[in-house]
């Protein structure tokens, strides 16, 4: 899957230009981290490259139209059932055998560090351990493209770098990954890097 953008300029209303002449070209495979100060529009380009919002100029080609998934900042699970059942389920309804589900999680699960947790409840999963199962929850789906924003932005600096492993780990699958992130950890962690101060316009003075 390929997903390219070009032009790509937002506005909100008659606002000034949050960004403009944004060229994309992402592949699936790699992981790209949005960096840019808090308000320069990381969120709203994610919203765009789902498709949820439409840029004000510029177009965005995502080819043969694939799923999205998104993996938010603050975890959501269900709470009684085990870290083991929240990524056995996608698999399940991707058509999988519960056999093969149950092995192929597993492997995701030992991937993001989890493998000790599998049989957890998510209630009692610490908050890193609860952002990695949702980013193993996320690509377990296999969405053409997986969005997650600010993963790391409620964790202390070690647990931080457990989900950046993670994040790491996610490179080289069937999806498009796109993290917006004020963690340098979390941009080191993914193999490409758009700026979206590099695409900022200063408002008219
Ligand atoms: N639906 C909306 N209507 C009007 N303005 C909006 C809307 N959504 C976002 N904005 C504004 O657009 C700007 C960019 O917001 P956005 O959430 O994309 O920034 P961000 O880079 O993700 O910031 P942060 O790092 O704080 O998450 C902000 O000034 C925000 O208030
Ligand atoms: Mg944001």
């Amino acid at each position: 899957m390929r997903l390219t953008a070009t032009g790509l300029g937002h506005r909100f209303g008659e606002q000034p230009f949050l960004f403009r002449g944004l060229d994309l070209d992402l592949r699936s495979g790699r992981t790209y981290a949005v960096t840019g100060p808090s308000g320069s529009g990381k969120t709203t380009l994610l919203s765009i490259l789902a498709g949820w919002v439409a840029p004000a100029e510029g177009e965005v080609d995502r080819g043969e139209a694939g799923t999205v998934g998104w993996v938010f900042q603050n975890p959501h699970g269900v709470h009684q059932r085990s870290a083991l059942d929240h990524v056995v389920l996608p698999f399940l309804a991707r058509g999988a055998t519960r056999s093969d589900a149950e092995a192929r999680a597993a492997v995701l699960l030992d991937d993001f560090g989890l493998a000790h947790r599998a049989e957890t409840s998510f209630s009692a999963l610490s908050g890193g351990e609860a952002q990695r199962l949702l980013l193993a929850r996320g690509l377990a789906a296999a969405p053409a493209l997986l969005l997650v924003d600010e993963p790391t932005a409620q964790l202390d600096r070690a647990t931080s770098a457990t989900v950046n492993d993670a994040l790491g780990a996610a490179a080289g699958r069937d999806s498009i990954v796109v993290v917006a992130t004020h963690d340098v950890g979390t941009r080191d962690a993914c193999t490409d890097h758009i700026d979206m101060a590099r695409f900022a316009v200063a408002p008219p003075s």
